[in-house]
């Protein structure tokens, strides 16, 4: 019998708390499961808030887990095992702090998103993380978002998108800042399922649609 296929791998993950890695996973994992995505969704962080999210959810998918950090190492043999379970995507979200290890669960990404809030502050913060993906010749693997953007007709979005170009690759769409990503990750729900017909929903759709397009339906080896 031939091995399946690994499942594609999506890791969150800037070394900066609070730019919404955690609601991008858990919006992402969703919105990936209803079209069509048999995914998991893991908690690599210790801090556990997507464990915590996935504990409020009343089972089915996606499914939810932890891997801890004396797992990172063993992440690849987890993957051989989700394949084996029939799964096709993993999102992995990340510690906002370093933790050692963490390299090994990025390096096995099929895309590392990197979440920014438009400050000065957070893209200062986001270059690093970005410079050592880059040094580790996984520029081409990662992808920024603008996050908790303000509302048109702010010019900051704008703005700092461009400055971002410059940098890396900008998903898209920008993700603006709208209560129901807070209402639906404090329900256990995707902002899909919380509030399907809203400007939040509409938006995390067109990112996964995105990331789908932007990694493809090969897997890596
Ligand atoms: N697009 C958004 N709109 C509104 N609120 C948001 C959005 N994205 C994130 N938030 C809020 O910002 C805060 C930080 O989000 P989150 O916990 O997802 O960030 P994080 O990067 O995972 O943080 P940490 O580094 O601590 O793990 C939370 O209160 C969350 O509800
Ligand atoms: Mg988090």
């Amino acid at each position: 019998m031939s091995a399946a296929a690994r499942p594609r791998v999506v890791a969150v993950a800037v070394q900066k708390g609070g730019t919404g890695k955690t609601t991008l996973a858990a919006a992402l994992s969703v919105a990936a499961a209803q079209a069509g995505e048999r995914v998991t969704a893991f908690d690599a962080d210790p801090q556990g808030s997507l464990g915590a999210w996935g504990a409020l959810r009343e089972g089915g998918e996606p499914l939810v887990d932890r891997v801890r950090p004396w797992e990172f190492a063993q992440f690849a043999a987890i993957l051989a095992q989700q394949a084996e379970q029939g799964r096709t995507l993993a999102i992995i979200d990340t510690p906002g702090a370093s933790i050692g290890g963490v390299a090994a669960l990025l390096r096995l990404a099929d895309l590392v998103l990197i979440p920014i809030r438009p400050s000065r502050l957070d893209l200062m913060a986001a270059l690093p993380t970005i410079e050592v993906l880059a040094g580790q010749g996984m520029g081409e693997r990662i992808a920024l978002v603008l996050n908790q953007c303000p509302p048109p007709p702010s010019p900051r979005t704008g703005l700092y998108a461009a400055q971002l170009a410059g940098l890396g690759v900008m998903a898209e769409p920008s993700i603006l800042q709208r209560v129901d990503h807070q209402d639906a990750v404090a329900l256990g729900r995707g902002v899909t399922e919380h509030a399907p017909g809203g400007f939040a929903a509409a938006e995390i759709r067109a990112l996964w649609g995105w990331i789908d397009r932007r990694i493809g339906r090969s897997t890596r080896a």
